[in-house]
């Protein structure tokens, strides 16, 4: 038997429960848009192809000049890598270099996996029952802080304005904004501290992003760091070379100026979330919480685990328990919001189910 996956997304352990091919399942359980991969990215895959015989330019400058100019910043302040968790990983470099490093719980899995390879020493504070609770933390020493705006399990945001209080507090500050893109172009403007730290020229500020959920890529790898240009050098030289295969690199300058697919995700989302939202809140035992990203989490009176297992079982439908949030444990599940037809699914499975039912 396989081991219970620590992230959302893990066919395999969860086909072999539901005895069908992977394929068959239908996954609640990554937070990946369901309208994507789009066709630019598919085309943009196929014209790379040819070029795999050579190494990727290892400035990744055209990729880093879309970005730069998606975000009106220098390029030079764009760091990208294999996905956000490759940068998460030397960003936890950095934190480990402090005295501590403050973590609002209940935090992504892969945080720990980070900070733990370096050595660095965590400092956990609650945001389950209180979103303010970044300002009542008081570290000793000289310490740095890792948040995720918005806030995977949690769906909450922040306005980027409420950073500006850490910005005297910490001599790091990592924002992981790897759902930032699922907020829209408001949210981006009112939430992303990106804009900010590139404004301010903050040498201890980093902002994280993933390409692989908006735009449906999570196999492809690719995200991008946004930092203090002599920060990324050194990352840049730490690293393995060529971290960013040229197939990730190629799609990345295409779709990243994908309007059309941005607008369908975006016009998509905020109906779809607030329709499933509310279905959810008719079942008597289950409480959602409202989310600005593309996923739901759940309070279940009915344990989290067990109802994943009779879906997999009965609907082959995988959602994401929280056993890897210590702080959740049995009592939350999490969602990703789907298509319409998918989310009825669901809906309909969870009705057969005694136990919600009140
Ligand atoms: C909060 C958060 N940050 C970062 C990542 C990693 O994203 P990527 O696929 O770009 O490595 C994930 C993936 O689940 C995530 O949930």
């Amino acid at each position: 038997m396989l081991n219970r996956p620590a992230h959302g997304g893990n066919r395999v352990w969860a086909a072999q429960l539901a005895q069908c091919a992977p394929h068959e399942l239908l996954d609640f359980s990554a937070s990946i848009n369901p309208l994507g991969p789009p066709q630019s990215a598919i085309a943009a895959l196929q014209d790379s192809i040819s070029d795999l015989c050579h190494y990727p330019d290892p400035d990744y400058t055209a990729l880093r000049q879309v970005l730069g100019a998606h975000h009106q910043i220098d390029p030079d302040w764009i760091l990208p890598g294999n996905g956000a968790a490759e940068l998460l990983t030397w960003a936890a470099w950095d934190l480990a270099q402090l005295d501590c490093t403050v973590l609002l719980t209940p935090a992504f899995s892969d945080y720990f996996r980070a900070l733990r390879l370096w050595n660095a020493q965590v400092l956990t504070a609650s945001m389950l029952y209180d979103s303010q609770s970044l300002r009542y933390v008081h570290p000793d020493g000289q310490a740095g802080i890792l948040l995720n705006n918005p806030h995977n399990p949690t769906g909450q945001s922040w306005c980027c304005v409420e950073f500006y209080e850490l910005l005297d507090r910490y001599e790091l500050i990592v924002i992981d904004e790897a759902f930032m893109e699922f907020t829209g172009s408001e949210g981006e403007r009112h939430n992303s501290f990106i804009a900010e730290l590139c404004s301010g020229s903050y040498e201890h500020v980093i902002v994280l992003r993933s390409l692989t959920k908006f735009y449906s890529l999570p196999g492809l790898r690719l995200g991008y760091a946004v930092g203090h240009p002599d920060r990324l050098r050194r990352w840049q030289a730490m690293r393995d070379p060529w971290s960013v295969n040229s197939l990730a690199a190629q799609v990345g300058e295409v779709m990243i100026n994908d309007h059309a697919f941005a607008q369908a995700t975006w016009d998509w989302l905020t109906p779809a979330r607030t329709q499933l939202e509310q279905s959810l809140a008719q079942f008597p035992a289950l409480t959602p919480r409202p989310s600005a990203a593309n996923f739901l989490l759940v309070k279940t009176q009915s344990s989290a685990p067990l109802l994943q297992a009779e879906l997999l079982q009965h609907d082959r439908i995988l959602i994401r328990d929280c056993l890897s949030f210590p702080e959740l444990g049995e009592d939350y599940f999490r969602v990703a919001v789907r298509t319409a037809a998918d989310n009825q699914r669901l809906l309909d499975a969870l009705s057969q189910i005694p136990s919600l039912q009140g």
